[in-house]
């Protein structure tokens, strides 16, 4: 039995949460596989209750659980806030707490989405499915010292890249055992011509290679790779980056795929529980119209089986059903084309767990 921490936050979370929920149930009709579930009020909706945006209940339950299913938290009323009461910080503050310093957000155009994709059908035809490993704890973002001088007449900002090759080795490991389960091909991606961060995550993601006879390893200059996701996309298959590159990488390779409705995404450490989320917010444009697309919150789910728990068979079955049903011309109105049938949020939901159960 697996215990599993849903967390739906505020927005267009709970409606996608809900749908998630739904064909993890069919999962276990079909397969076997039980979950517990058990959920936690996190973000704007725990502040609202609680007066943070990461309760100790919550953080209690998600500690207790074997992995973490995560909606999407924020919105225009928690704006004001100031920071560290923020619905944003609940993520953060979950990383930290579970040591998650891998995030991992597949980009995959399906075939019969491929209009949809700004490329079009004759770079994308079908052929985009990769998955960007990017280093989520250390690098630029979180390096000291930070700050800023006022030196007379300028004034003077600074912030500072650290990597240890520590970091680099654990987040390496992540991205080679990944491209185990894929088409073993990891393009480690750096600017190890400038910064010295750089040459040593070149020098240890070389050492850890060794490790991995099987995979198959190159090094890029990150701009260089900036251009090669636009012209020949289907080159990639595991992208292994530090933080700030890959913060821009992973946006520019989901805007590949056609909407960030279909986006799933991990954050992952030396053990579990993991965290699964959509890569989306909770886009308080359509909260409560119940039109949001559920998908990037089931692939996610779909994640965890494969990350978590190691049922991959399971796992495959949700893919596999969410590209049957795009097949079948069915739509959300985010990825809708010409004719195609746009359904509801729980109608896709609906949907999808009909056809795991071969109804
Ligand atoms: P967003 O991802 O919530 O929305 C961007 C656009 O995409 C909107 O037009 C939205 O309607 C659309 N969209 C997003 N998910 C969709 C789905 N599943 N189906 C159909 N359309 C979808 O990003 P935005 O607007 O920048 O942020 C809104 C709030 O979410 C903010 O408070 C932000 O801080 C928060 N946020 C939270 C994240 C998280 O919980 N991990 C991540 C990103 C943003
Ligand atoms: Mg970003």
């Amino acid at each position: 039995m697996y215990n599993i921490a849903l967390l739906p936050g505020d927005g267009i979370g709970p409606e996608v949460i809900k749908e998630a929920k739904k064909v993890l149930y069919a999962i276990q009709e079909r397969f076997g596989i039980k979950f517990n579930f058990k959920e936690g009020s996190v973000g704007g909706a725990a502040y609202e209750v609680f007066g943070a945006p990461l309760p100790d209940d919550t953080l209690n339950l998600v500690k207790d659980s074997d992995a973490v299913l995560f909606g999407a938290v924020g919105g225009p009323k928690w704006d004001h806030l100031k920071r560290e009461l923020r619905p944003e910080q609940a993520i953060l503050k979950l990383r930290k707490e579970l040591n998650l310093f891998a995030n991992l957000r597949p980009a995959v155009c399906y075939r019969f989405l491929a209009d949809s994709s700004p490329l079009k059908n004759n770079i994308i035809s079908g052929n985009l499915d990769l998955l960007i490993v990017r280093e989520l704890t250390g690098g630029l973002y979180f390096g000291t010292p930070r700050g800023r001088e006022n030196t007379g007449q300028t004034v003077r900002a600074f912030d500072t890249m650290v990597y240890t090759s520590e970091e680099i080795k654990r987040v390496a490991r992540v991205a080679f055992e990944a491209a185990r389960k894929r088409r073993k091909k990891v393009t480690s991606v750096d600017k190890a011509n400038v910064l010295e961060t750089s040459k040593l995550w070149r020098e240890v993601v070389d050492e850890v290679s060794k490790e991995y006879p099987d995979v198959e390893l190159s090094h890029m200059y990150v701009d260089n790779c900036a251009m090669q996701l636009v012209l020949n996309p289907g080159q990639f298959d595991v992208i292994l980056t530090e933080n700030t590159f890959g913060d821009i990488l992973s946006d520019e390779a989901s805007v590949l795929t056609g909407s960030i409705g279909m986006l799933p995404s991990a954050s992952i450490g030396e053990k579990g529980p993991f965290l699964y989320e959509p890569c989306h917010g909770s886009a308080p444009d359509i909260a409560g119209k119940g039109i949001a697309n559920p998908i990037a919150c089931i692939l996610s789910a779909a994640m965890m089986l494969e990350y978590s728990f190691d049922e991959k068979e399971a796992a495959m079955c949700i893919k596999d059903a969410v590209e049957k049903s795009l097949e079948l011309g069915y739509r959300t109105y985010d990825i809708k084309e010409g004719e195609g049938k746009v359904l509801a949020t729980s109608e896709m939901g609906d949907v999808i767990k009909k056809i795991i159960l071969g109804l």
